[in-house]
């Protein structure tokens, strides 16, 4: 406990010294620093201003369109006071929720902080899920503000997001307020009383909002994953445990020195890889960071490249699918570009093969930047396996060792500890920026993570290897979790967007591995009626889904059938399915009620293998 004990003390400022560092009266409900004071962003801005940063740079943005704004700790401070001050003046205090729906803009980072500084709880929805995820997020979360924006762009068009948010929110008697950045201009419905521009409630508010000291254990954000059900979690995390975490990880993975690194991670803010390594980790240490808005081939393939030139990048942190995608495109666009400035280069979200491994390290690195594979999850806060540059010897696909202060194992499904070999991961000792339990559901917390070993071991939910060295190799998710380009889906929330269909009856959704995305996923479809699938209604069903959850949770391939493999208690049985969508031998379908289905359906995927 010392350790963390010393992280938390010399990393952050405290307003009352904590002499308490964990609580572990009541497993899994553990608490850290419980008697200490202090507000995050009073950590993350004004003691660098105080300290004479405030001229240096927090982030330089870049518009989709080549637009550039550069802003610093001065005017991060400012903007977020004024924002804190109107969101005051609207009602909010400690412990409401904000929703943030927004694209990656300056004021994403300023909606989070001006709501730790009076401690609200923010509540980000990724900018690429559809208004009807959001409203389901605000609903269950019970948001009486939402921080919304006029209208986002993608690749050159422009998509109507308050309007749309209007369509699907506007009737949730919750939601007492909607502030709207004006971001491109688009025409955006204003609904007297209720909706005020984020602009106006600026200059209107008072400039001086002083940080409110919070106890360490009050609540920083809720941020929903993925689970095992249709039900989103509300993932919860608090101040000081939190902040401890991602400003230790934050500088000791990536080596960062503030004074002379230009660090950038390419990931929403929407994802707690945003949170924690865009804002968070990296303001709190005083980085100077790359924030951009768009996507990594528009205006053309080289964007990225482009920006690492320009603002002489020294760290680049990405997902393994982004880097596949730069492979499928070809060296020629890193090629353009001097990217000599790049020392350290890092990975999330999900495995990296090798190849990929090999290909980022040589064509991006020059062969002379380390890489850091950093294995962690939404619920973990911050990173908890990864090589600590020059210390760990790396070995491409595997995320190494833990960092120090973090006790991960591997256990048999009867929870035996082995020492190599494939096993269940889990966490056996509590780390100070663990979620603190699911949002109004301790319930299902404790069932979801702390059940199947007892209240002392957390259980993460993915299986990996232990070899002889005693290096971690990540396989996958043992739950009904899907992991598209590094983002987690879960099977039964993208089945009843699609059972929610008028044609469709049945639905029942699997990965499949693919090589671009990780995992892909593959629905069997049963229609109702004499309904017959055709590519009409796959293209149909597509786009429901992309209304209902967003577009990345689009089905790859949808395959009709007549009828689902079940057991004779009527539970469908998705390994069957897997082996059918990953073209394997069938496993056992002798508890089947009908085994003449897997003929059929095996049968049909061969018809609709877009390969074939
Ligand atoms: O399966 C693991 C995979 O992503 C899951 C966590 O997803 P999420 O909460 O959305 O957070 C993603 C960003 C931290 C994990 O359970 N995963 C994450 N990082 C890695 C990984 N799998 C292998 N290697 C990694 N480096």
């Amino acid at each position: 406990m010392a350790f963390w004990a010393e992280k938390a003390r010399t990393l952050l400022d405290w307003d009352t010294p904590f002499t308490t560092v964990l609580d572990d009266e009541n497993p899994p409900f553990f608490r850290w620093f419980t008697d200490g004071r202090l507000n995050v962003s009073a950590n993350c801005l004004d003691r660098h201003v105080a300290a004479g940063r405030g001229d240096k740079v927090a982030f330089h943005w870049v518009g989709e369109e080549g637009e550039r704004r550069s802003l610093t700790y001065s005017d991060l401070l400012a903007e977020t006071q004024r924002l804190a001050n109107g969101l005051k003046g609207l009602g909010v205090g400690k412990g409401d929720v904000v929703g943030i729906f927004l694209p990656m803009i300056p004021e994403v980072a300023v909606a989070m902080l001006a709501c730790a500084r009076i401690g609200a709880v923010h509540n980000v929805v990724f900018g690429g899920f559809a208004p009807s995820a959001v409203r389901e997020r605000m609903e269950v979360s019970d948001a009486k503000v939402l921080i919304t924006v006029d209208g986002a762009r993608r690749k050159g068009r422009t998509a109507a997001v308050k309007e749309a948010v209007d369509a699907e929110l506007g009737d949730l008697k919750t939601l007492e307020r909607i502030v709207v950045v004006r971001s491109t201009g688009v025409a955006a419905p204003m609904l007297e009383g209720r909706d005020v521009w984020y602009h106006e409630l600026c200059e209107q508010a008072d400039p001086v909002c002083p940080p409110e000291p919070l106890d360490a254990e009050h609540p920083l954000f809720i941020l929903y994953s993925s689970g095992s059900t249709a039900k989103p979690k509300g993932i919860l995390h608090t101040t000081g445990g939190y902040l401890t975490g991602a400003t230790y990880t934050h500088r000791l993975v990536f080596d960062l020195d503030p004074s002379s690194d230009v660090y950038w991670c390419s990931a929403d803010v929407g994802w707690i890889t945003g949170h924690s390594y865009i804002v968070y980790g990296p303001l709190s240490n005083g980085a100077t960071s790359v924030m951009f808005e768009g996507a990594p081939d528009y205006p053309d393939r080289d964007i990225w490249w482009k920006i690492v030139e320009e603002f002489k990048v020294t760290i680049f942190y990405t997902a393994p699918t982004a880097i596949r995608t730069c492979i499928k495109w070809g060296p020629q666009y890193p090629g353009r570009h001097d990217l000599s400035s790049l020392r350290l280069l890092g990975t999330v979200g999900e495995p990296i093969n090798p190849k990929a491994w090999l290909w980022y390290h040589k064509v991006i690195g020059g062969g002379r930047c380390p890489i850091v594979d950093t294995w962690w999850q939404t619920e973990t806060g911050a990173i908890m396996i990864s090589p600590v540059p020059g210390v760990t010897s790396t070995k491409p696909g595997s995320a190494t060792t833990p960092l120090p202060g973090i006790f991960p194992a591997l256990v048999s499904e009867d929870g035996e500890p082995l020492t190599e070999g494939t096993g269940i991961l889990v966490i056996t000792k509590p780390w100070p920026s663990m979620l603190r339990t699911l949002y109004r559901d301790d319930e299902r917390f404790v069932q979801t993570y702390f059940s199947r070993f007892g209240p002392n071991v957390y259980v993460v939910g993915d299986a990996a290897r232990l070899d002889a060295d005693g290096y971690f190799w990540i396989i996958g998710r043992i739950d009904d979790v899907i992991n598209v380009s590094g983002h987690r889906l879960s099977t039964a929330e993208v089945e009843s967007a699609i059972v929610a269909h008028e044609a469709v009856a049945e639905a029942a959704v699997v990965a499949q591995s693919d090589e671009q995305t990780g995992q892909a996923i593959v629905a069997f479809v049963t229609l109702t009626g004499d309904r017959v699938g055709d590519d009409a209604t796959v293209a149909e069903l597509r786009e429901h889904v992309a209304t209902r959850i967003g577009k990345l949770a689009r089905p790859k391939r949808v395959i009709w059938a007549d009828d689902l493999p079940k057991t004779r208690s009527g539970k469908i049985m998705r390994r069957l399915l897997r082996d059918i969508a990953e073209g394997r031998a069938l496993g056992d379908v002798t508890t089947l009620r009908d085994p003449s289905v897997m003929a059929v359906l095996a049968h049909k995927i061969v018809e609709s293998d877009p390969d074939e």
